[in-house]
């Protein structure tokens, strides 16, 4: 069991030795969180506080450990069969879309939304960032190549989302994986064919410290399964930065289980699962 000093001495000396603030994330999880990096690093707290101050890198290394990545291709389809016919319908006739996946993670997020736009012709005109404060998780997403054995799951979701209309269960667009990624079983891999992997921009981005650094304003922001982690404070300052950095009308799309509360409550109105911008 951690005690609340030892979490805020782990959260202090990580801070000065990496510049990342947890302190704003919610302590429970983070609790949780610290108890599986000590039994990972097989270290007690001491341990693990001595190794941080000892090295940036080793500093660095915990920052990663301590954020869950846990992500998946169309996780959650009925969100994503929102997205396709409450959300990208209605921008059939914009010359441009812009759209930033915030703590995407590995990148399935991005993956998902890119096949969605190809699917309702929109990719072309989309610009599609994603970012996330690990650089690692980053790098795989650039390259979009993930394990087959375990993410079996992804086909699924994608027949859910892209071969199924719920409107319309009679109907069934009968649209190949290899339309998009190569299944290779020996290889143990799905790999995403190279018109998606080489369109979005992934960059490093710290919700906590940064602003929007991406230099335009967006139609769609996703920021799934993150705030979730965040306590109420920044919760706040984030869904401030968001509203700042939408054009109007335009969507959040936060995850299953998370919701806007407090001040910005009337800033979106609130369709399904979207807030969107008044
Ligand atoms: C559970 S994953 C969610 C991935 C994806 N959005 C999804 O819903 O499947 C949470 C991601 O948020 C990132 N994250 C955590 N704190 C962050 C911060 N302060 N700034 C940016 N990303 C952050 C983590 O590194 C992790 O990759």
């Amino acid at each position: 069991m951690i005690e609340d000093l030892e979490i805020q001495n782990f959260v202090m000396t990580l801070k000065s030795k990496s510049g990342y603030d947890f302190s704003e994330y919610s302590e429970k999880s983070l609790k949780r969180r610290l108890a599986k990096v000590l039994m990972d690093n097989k270290v007690d707290i001491n341990g693990l506080l001595a190794e941080i101050k000892n090295s940036t890198t080793f500093a660095e290394k915990i920052v990663k450990e301590i954020t869950v990545n846990t992500t998946e291709l169309f996780r959650d389809p009925t969100v994503w069969q929102i997205v396709r016919y409450k959300v990208l319908n209605t921008f059939q006739d914009y010359k441009s879309i812009n759209i930033w996946h915030a703590g995407c993670s590995t990148g399935q997020e991005v993956y998902s939304m890119m096949i969605l736009l190809n699917e309702m012709g929109l990719l072309e005109k989309a610009k599609i960032y994603g970012s996330d404060i690990n650089g690692d998780v980053l790098e795989i997403a650039k390259k979009g190549i993930y394990k087959y054995r375990f993410n079996i799951g992804y086909l699924d979701n994608f027949d859910k989302v892209i071969k199924e209309n719920p409107l319309n269960y009679e109907t069934y667009n009968n649209i190949s994986y290899s339309k998009y990624f190569e299944i290779d079983k020996t290889k143990d891999h799905i790999k995403m064919l190279p018109f998606l992997s080489d369109k979005p921009s992934f960059k490093k981005h710290d919700l906590v410290r940064e602003n929007n650094i991406f230099f335009t304003k967006f139609d769609i922001i996703l920021c799934r399964n993150v705030i979730i982690y965040f306590n109420y404070n920044l919760q706040n300052r984030v869904f401030d930065m968001f509203q700042n950095s939408l054009y109007e009308g335009g969507f959040l799309i936060l995850g299953m289980h998370e919701t806007i509360m407090g001040p910005h409550t009337s800033k979106f109105e609130k369709k399904d699962q979207l807030y969107i911008k008044k």
